[in-house]
Parts: C-alpha cells; sequence; structure tokens
C-alpha cells in the first residue's frame, strides 16, 4: 500500500480527508444499517475496483474507481487490497488475571471438568487471580490484549466483568473496562456478569448471592454507570432459568438491556428466557433444538455463536445451518476468556464458522460485522460500509476472492488495520 508523497503510516499525516484509491474489493457497502436474518445473511455487497473518501475518521463518500472524485486529499493507494469494516466482536471477557494453560494440559491428560474444578480450576480459580491482582495490573495487562485484538482487526468490542464474583472484584473489572473505555480507540461495551457462576461460599445458599448481586452490585454499578447490559451464565449447575430472569430483572430496571450466556452445555432454557426478557443476543447456543431454534427465529434477539469455544472445549459446534435457515438474526464473535477460548482473532472465527458450521464466507463476514454491531448496540456507527459510519477498516493483503479469508485460514491475510480513519501501527 502507498501513500503518495509522505511512504508513511504514521497516523499523525492521516488525519485530513483520505482518499483511498484501487481497492480490488470493497465489502459490505450498505446505504443504511439493518440487521440480517435467514436469508439475508448471504447478501455481501460488494464494489469491485472501488474508492473510498474518509473525513475526520468518518466515512464520507465510496463507489467505482471509473467515478472517483478530483478532491484535496490525501491520497492512499491500496494496491488492489480488499477492505472491509472491521470485526465487531460482540462477547468477550478480555480482562482477566491470569492465563489457564496448566489446566488446558490437565484436561489433555483426561482430567475432568469436575476434577479440575475439584483442583480450583475454572472459573472459580480466575475469580481468586483476579481479587488478588490490582486494577493497575488489569488494566495494563487488558490494554495489551485490547492492541492485539485491534491489530487482527477487531474495530469494536463488547468485555464482560464476571471473574470477581465479589462486590469489590466486579466493580474493580467494571472500572477497569471503563478506564479502556476511555483510552480505546475502538468502541467498547461493558456487560455486568456478576452471575458468571457461585462462589463457593455461596454453594448452597444462591438466595443470598443473587440478593448482593441485585441489591449490592447493581446499585452501584448503576451509579457509576459502569454497564451497559446485564449478562447471566444460564445453564445446569450455574444459574437456572428462574434466576437467570431475576437478575436480568433488576439489571433491566437500571436501564441494562440483557445478555445471556445460553445453552451452552444443555437446553438450559436460557434462549427462552432471554427472548422473553428482549434480549439484545442469546449467546453459545451450542446445544439447540427445534423449539428453542424457532423460538430464536421469531424474536428480535440476535443468537450469537462462538465457534472458538466449541473447538476448545471439543464441544458439538452450533447447528448455525439450522438457525439461519430457520430465519434467526445471528452474529459470530470470540468469547476471549482464559479458559473456553483463549484466543480474540476473529479472523479465526470467521474461518472456523464456514469450515466448522457451514457457514457460506458472505454469511460469516456479515455476521462478524454489521450483525455483530448490532450485538452491541453500535449498528449506526459500524459494521459496515455507509456514509457517516466509522472508518474502522480492514486492508487485506492481495487476495484472489473474498472466499480466500476463511480458506486460507492459517494465514495473516492483513496487511493495514484502520481505526477512525488512521492506520495502526503493528506493535
Ligand atoms: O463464555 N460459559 C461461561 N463462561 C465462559 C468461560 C469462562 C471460563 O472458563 O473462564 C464462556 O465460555
Ligand atoms: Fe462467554
Amino acid at each position: 500500500m502507498v501513500i503518495a508523497g509522505t511512504f508513511t503510516f504514521d497516523t499523525e499525516s492521516l488525519s485530513m480527508k483520505l482518499l483511498v484509491i484501487n481497492i480490488a474489493r470493497l465489502v459490505n457497502t450498505r446505504k443504511e444499517t439493518k440487521l440480517l436474518r435467514g436469508k439475508e445473511l448471504a447478501e455481501l455487497p460488494i464494489i469491485e475496483n472501488a474508492f473510498l473518501v474518509i473525513d475526520n475518521g468518518r466515512i464520507e463518500n465510496y463507489g467505482s474507481m471509473s467515478n472517483v472524485p478530483v478532491i484535496d486529499a490525501t491520497i492512499i493507494d491500496a494496491q488492489h487490497a480488499t477492505v472491509l469494516p472491521a470485526w465487531c466482536d460482540s462477547h468477550t471477557h478480555l480482562v482477566f488475571a491470569t492465563s489457564r494453560e496448566k489446566e488446558f494440559v490437565d484436561k489433555l491428560k483426561g482430567l475432568s471438568y469436575a476434577e479440575i474444578a475439584a483442583k480450583g480450576g475454572g472459573i472459580l480459580q480466575s475469580a481468586q487471580k483476579l481479587n488478588e491482582t490490582s486494577e493497575e495490573e488489569l488494566f495494563n495487562m487488558a490494554l495489551i490484549r485490547l492492541k492485539e485484538v485491534i491489530n487482527t482487526g477487531t474495530g469494536a468490542i463488547e468485555i464482560k466483568s464476571g471473574y470477581g464474583l465479589t462486590v469489590e472484584g466486579e466493580l474493580k473489572m467494571l472500572r477497569v473496562i471503563k478506564r479502556l473505555k476511555e483510552r480505546s480507540p475502538i468502541p467498547i461495551r461493558a456487560s455486568f456478569l456478576g452471575a458468571h457462576a457461585y462462589p463457593i461460599a455461596f454453594k448452597n445458599n444462591h438466595k443470598e448471592y443473587i440478593d448482593s448481586i441485585i441489591n449490592e452490585m447493581l446499585p452501584m454499578i448503576a451509579k457509576e454507570k459502569l454497564a451497559d447490559y446485564i449478562d447471566v451464565f444460564c445453564e445446569d449447575g450455574f444459574f437456572s432459568r428462574d434466576e437467570t430472569e431475576t437478575i436480568c430483572k433488576a439489571g433491566i430496571k437500571y436501564g441494562l438491556q440483557a445478555k445471556i450466556h445460553a445453552n451452552q452445555l444443555s437446553l438450559s432454557g436460557g434462549v427462552e428466557a432471554g427472548v422473553k426478557l428482549e434480549a439484545v443476543s442469546v449467546d453459545h447456543l451450542e446445544v439447540m433444538n427445534e423449539g428453542t431454534i424457532e423460538c430464536l427465529a421469531n424474536s428480535a434477539t440476535i443468537g450469537t455463536m462462538l465457534p472458538t469455544a466449541a473447538f476448545f472445549l471439543r464441544m458439538p459446534f452450533p447447528p448455525a445451518r439450522k438457525m439461519i435457515d430457520a430465519g434467526a438474526a445471528i452474529a459470530i464473535a470470540s468469547d476471549f476468556n482464559p479458559g473456553s477460548s483463549p484466543s480474540g482473532n476473529m479472523n479465526l472465527v470467521v474461518a472456523m464458522s464456514c469450515i466448522q458450521m457451514k457457514m457460506l464466507p458472505e454469511e460469516a463476514i456479515n455476521a462478524a460485522t454489521i450483525n455483530g454491531a448490532q450485538a452491541m448496540g453500535l449498528g449506526e456507527e459500524l459494521g459496515s460500509i455507509t456514509i457517516g459510519k466509522r472508518a474502522n477498516l480492514i486492508f487485506t493483503k492481495p487476495i484472489p476472492s473474498l472466499a480466500y479469508l476463511p480458506y486460507s485460514f492459517g494465514s495473516n491475510l492483513i496487511d493495514k488495520v484502520m481505526i477512525n480513519g488512521e492506520f495502526q501501527s503493528a506493535e
């Protein structure tokens, strides 16, 4: 890629109006934004041999090179890169204190989930470590991860709490997310996931922990404006459907929309609870049947699938085809977390959605961009090449076709990532 006159990717030099020329494919060009469901997911508008004008970090104009405008702008020759809207990763647990590769190796040696939990592994181990770690350390570690995922093409991200499981721990996590929001060049949405697991002390006293979530944590979170969404791990052995509804309703009273971990390990009732509560999304969906697919498809709730988590845990993948064919609105996300998806690489998520869930490249790209943005309430800001939206973009290396992206799953095909009209340095 060549920037006429400067030959540099220094972000300072790009703050004026930009005219990007010679784009091999400009992907997901849309006059307006809407949530895509069913067959619409396979429709991915593309302009071949295109130009793009960016002003003040936002998309001002685009079209075919045959209509390239004559304007006063810094010219960037894309040299036949494919340009896509940056990935919108709508489900992550990016703030955590330590990795859990010991547990990973124990699992390889055959230890069961219960044995690992008995050895102090799992979510509770992450919670213990997080409670021992300072806000400053957590922030610094999370910032490194955030930079890493931006460099792999993520242009908006949701981040959950849920490794605190104490009043102090949950607030600490959410304050870290708030500080990340302030520092981040990409939009961040925060979800309060105090209901991620029962701390050992409350194992036999669910009511007391739920009371703490509702009467201690939520009022403080609302007062400090620390969360956008309320999340619950609705699963056998974690939070029941009734408990999920109680917690979400309390969050909704504080203006937080629901976004639920549903049906990861069983038919947990999470999908039905989410639809009833008008959740923005129900996430995971490895275990679905006709009834839950129908329920989701007839709702405005987005079904978010997390294929790298299914892959890492060797679980059956969500039945993406059945959900799409039933007319559901679906998104895909990374679930970046130390226990079930130690990767926030959305390129891999897109590839795995095609390879393992038989989604078409067009469907996976829509699910990771425009529908991912909608699953964070950012549909008007990101997720497509639309006039007025933020110029958060992926510039690929030369590729023969769009299908080459998921096909060549192990290669880094990203040349540059642009955020708010500025190329990111690749450190
Ligand atoms: O989304 N399913 C629940 N929570 C995480 C995993 C958390 C962990 O193991 O640390 C998930 O996969
Ligand atoms: Fe998750």
